[in-house]
């Protein structure tokens, strides 16, 4: 089925709407966990390092692609060369695989807006609180239903764009509240500057491979990469409009919005555990675990924790709509079928991948496979094997088979393109080496072949 291709309406609206879908979860619940985990600082710079050069070049190349064939991932890479087509299909099924678990921790952030809502900050800010409230077997798949039943209707009704009329406001107050949580632990909790050490000081002996698997994962997720998102992006983008400063932009946004989540969450954490290092390998819980616990402690914390919630549940609403609308059209487009029935086999497929996520921590929760219950099955499997895998075989293409200088050339149509050289090495030699590794090393660790 064909439909029509409409343009952004100008240099804004891509950067804007690129960033909706970039600025959610990944930025504010996932790279805060990741950070404490893998060493602070030392995570930090290594993200960092990644995002301004290989996410970057990575991310140009995305964008390019779709601009240059008009078409989305499976078409852009079909259209370019026969042989790499399978690349669009392998691109596609991680929308389909983030979607379903992303909507379950979306529901955790619902139930926690209406526990500050319903005023049980007080519960909520008790350390067992969450555990146990995602150890319950029928609660969390209600709230998960919820959200997955919310992102199906906007996109099944396609009105997107007035929620995301309503997240461009909401996004610069859910930073300012970020900034401000962040600024009244630092100033009034005993501790919390040792938590802005850590995550600001570079602690060289914490660094592992194992922090740079997690950094080019995270950088995958939280700028929507290697999932054929930002070619569609790229396909619906004018010529005028440059991509190198377009794809600048995203990233600022992107990176500043998870810097920002780190330093809120990571004092606190400090603060709340007296400095306790274990505090910090919470993993996903660690934002529902700490954030209760700082409103608590502030006044008005019931007000500020309920708008704090509600941004982030856009934030996260955003993201999971252009995921959704992305299967929805690859179902359209590959099974010919109209709007309504892609959207419900899309979300009857969610629903019970995302039942898997949800039951893991209850009652399946002794059911493991490969050492992991089944969100971070998902999550593992992926930004460490299929997101390396698109990344690598994505520049091998653009590096020996299509030819950066192609890709060039179309940057260059809207203005100089001023960071080639680096583009080109960045695809040609060094991406491809290191997501090789990366994929080698997230492998053989899973199956205790080398420890990282
Ligand atoms: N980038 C989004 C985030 O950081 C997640 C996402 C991934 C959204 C892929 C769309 C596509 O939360």
């Amino acid at each position: 089925m064909e439909h029509k291709r409409s343009s952004f309406s100008g240099k804004i609206g891509f950067v804007l709407a690129a960033a909706g879908s970039a600025v959610g979860l990944g930025n504010i619940w996932r790279f805060p966990y990741l950070a404490a985990k893998y060493g602070g600082g030392i995570f930090l710079l290594v993200y960092i390092l990644l995002a301004t050069t290989f996410g970057f070049s990575l991310m140009l190349a995305e964008i390019a692609l779709g601009r240059k064939t008009r078409l989305s991932a499976i078409g852009a890479f079909q259209s370019l060369h026969k042989r790499f087509s399978f690349l669009g299909y392998i691109a596609s099924a991680v929308p389909m695989i983030i979607l379903p678990y992303y909507s379950v921790i979306g529901g955790w952030v619902m139930k926690y807006l209406a526990g500050f809502v319903t005023g049980q900050g007080a519960a909520m800010a008790n350390d067992a609180y969450f555990g146990s409230y995602i150890s319950k077997t029928a609660e969390p798949i209600v709230w998960f239903l919820l959200f997955m039943g919310i992102t199906a209707i906007i996109v099944l009704f396609g009105v997107e764009k007035g929620i995301e009329k309503v997240s461009k406001i909401m996004m610069p107050v859910l930073i300012a509240l970020i900034l401000g949580i962040s600024i009244y632990t630092i100033c009034t909790m005993d501790g919390a500057i040792d938590g802005v050490v850590y995550y600001l000081r570079p602690d060289f002996s914490k660094f592992s491979i194992m922090t740079v698997v997690a950094a080019m994962g995270q950088l995958f997720y939280s700028m929507s990469l290697a999932m054929g998102i930002m070619i569609t992006f790229g396909s619906y983008m004018k010529r005028d409009i440059r991509v190198e400063k377009s794809a600048r932009q995203i990233e600022l946004f992107d990176t500043g919005v998870a810097f920002l989540a780190g330093l809120m969450i990571i004092p606190a954490v400090f603060a709340f555990s007296g400095g306790d290092e274990a505090a910090l390998s919470q993993g996903p819980g660690l934002m529902f675990v700490t954030l209760p616990k700082v409103f608590e402690s502030m006044p008005g914390g019931a007000f500020i924790g309920t708008a704090f919630f509600v941004m982030v549940l856009f934030a996260a609403l955003t993201s999971a709509i252009s995921l959704m609308e992305t299967i929805v059209s690859i179902f359209r487009d590959k099974l010919g079928i109209g709007r309504r029935p892609a959207c419900l086999l899309v979300f009857g497929i969610c629903v019970a991948l995302g039942l898997l996520s949800c039951l893991g921590y209850s009652a399946w929760s002794t059911v493991q496979i490969i050492g992991m219950q089944f969100l971070d099955l998902f999550d593992f499997l992926s930004n460490s094997v299929i997101m390396p895998l698109v990344a690598f075989a994505t520049c091998l293409f653009v590096g020996y088979f299509l030819k950066p200088k192609t890709l060039i050339a179309e940057m260059e149509q809207s203005g100089p393109f001023k960071r080639k050289t680096l583009f080109t090495v960045m695809i040609k030699y060094i991406a491809p080496i290191f997501t090789l590794l990366i994929l080698l090393s997230s492998i053989l660790d899973v199956f205790g072949i080398i420890h990282i």
